[in-house]
């Protein structure tokens, strides 16, 4: 995740060894960096369910190569073919509202009857298309915003708030939405980053602020609570989120907690973004209602660091997603273009690679 300012060597958080993914162990960071390596089906579930590695677009990169990691496993074990689609169906399913882990997944599947090369080179496609398509996404989200806000906020530099974690962490480089923040700080435009922790698992206090520091770049962490009145208050130029399922009327599930910063920027008046590439998009699915929330434990509200802070018989809603109308969204930012779904346009304008770029 280099850029021309901090010089720091490119991030890449997913590595194919030859026979395994080398992964970052996100639940270690910030503390400490940590790799993993997943060797086997049961290491790649245990990877995604736990959320060693996270974000949609990094796990339809992992669901590809978990494909490759499953066929060796296979030809180690002498499986059966049932047995074989049996596993990459546990990597399939293994988390359900980011709809790149079952397209990362059924696109390396696909090639399983024309061998085990066939399978790698299109997995290691779907990394290299992220990282090329993270780049564009980066340029197009930035001239959308500096088209758009006024000339008084881009002479003191913007002000942008993000949730969760949307950067080289959550993809294979770069980032989405916080890529469209690195490219606008590339561009000398950023005058600080709010940066919501994410509660439960705290992706943007752990992570968000981790790619930040790295790469130089001015931020504050807030509590989640603190956003709606960043925003109302006017402290707030531009809110940036990425988007683990986007149907096609341009409803977008993304991280807990997405729908209330929507909501506080419709009401303020300014831009709230969506950046994700084409590969989330579910032309499939016609709106937010059709979209499946994972439901996750409640110990990640119940207790921090292993120790309860609620207290005992206290039990927890702990959806991992929200679903944010589309008429709330001011741009979703895709490689393929922008549509603004607030003024009626919706991803199907951009099905053919067409659509707005500015
Ligand atoms: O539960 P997580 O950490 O996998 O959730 C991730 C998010 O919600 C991200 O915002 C989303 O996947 C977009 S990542 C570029």
């Amino acid at each position: 995740m280099a850029d021309d300012r901090s010089g720091s060597p490119a991030l890449r958080p997913i590595e194919w060894t030859g026979n395994a993914i080398r992964v970052i162990d996100q639940t270690c960071l910030p503390g400490e960096l940590v790799h993993r390596t997943l060797a086997d089906v049961d290491s790649v579930v245990d990877a995604i369910g736990r959320l060693v590695v996270r974000g949609a677009p990094q796990l339809g990169a992992v669901g590809a190569l978990g494909v490759v990691v499953a066929m060796d496993e296979s030809f180690r074990l002498g499986w059966s073919g049932p047995r074989l689609a049996a596993a990459i169906g546990r990597i399939r399913d293994a988390r359900p509202t980011a709809v790149n882990l079952a397209w990362g997944v059924d696109r390396a599947e696909r090639l399983v009857v024309l061998g085990r090369d066939a399978v790698l080179a299109e997995a290691l496609a779907i990394c290299a298309e992220d990282a090329a398509a993270n780049r564009a996404m980066g340029r197009l989200g930035a001239d959308w915003i500096l088209a758009r806000c006024p000339e008084e906020r881009l002479d003191r530099g913007l002000n942008a708030l993000t949730h969760c974690n949307t950067g080289a962490l959550a993809t294979t480089e770069w980032g989405t939405a916080l890529g469209v923040v690195r490219e606008l700080h590339r561009r000398g435009q950023i005058a600080l980053v709010y940066a919501d922790e994410t509660r439960p698992l705290l992706q943007g206090a752990r992570l968000t602020s981790w790619e930040l520091t790295y790469d130089g770049i001015p931020h504050v962490v807030q509590a989640d609570g603190a956003a709606a009145s960043a925003i109302l208050g006017g402290i707030v130029d531009v809110a940036l989120i990425g988007a683990d399922r986007i149907a096609a009327n341009g409803d977008t599930a993304n991280k807990i907690g997405s729908v209330g910063v929507a909501l506080a920027c419709h009401e303020a008046g300014i831009p709230f973004v969506v950046v994700a590439p084409w590969s989330t998009v579910d032309l499939a699915t016609a709106n937010g209602d059709a979209i499946q929330v994972e439901m996750r434990g409640d110990d990640e509200v119940l207790a921090w660091g292993g120790i309860r802070v609620a207290p005992a018989g206290a039990r927890a809603h702990n959806p991992a997603f929200d679903v944010t109308p589309a008429r709330l969204i001011s741009a979703i930012v895709t490689e393929r273009g922008v549509v603004e779904p607030a003024s009626g346009q919706t991803p199907l304008e951009l099905r053919e690679g067409g659509g707005s770029t500015g």
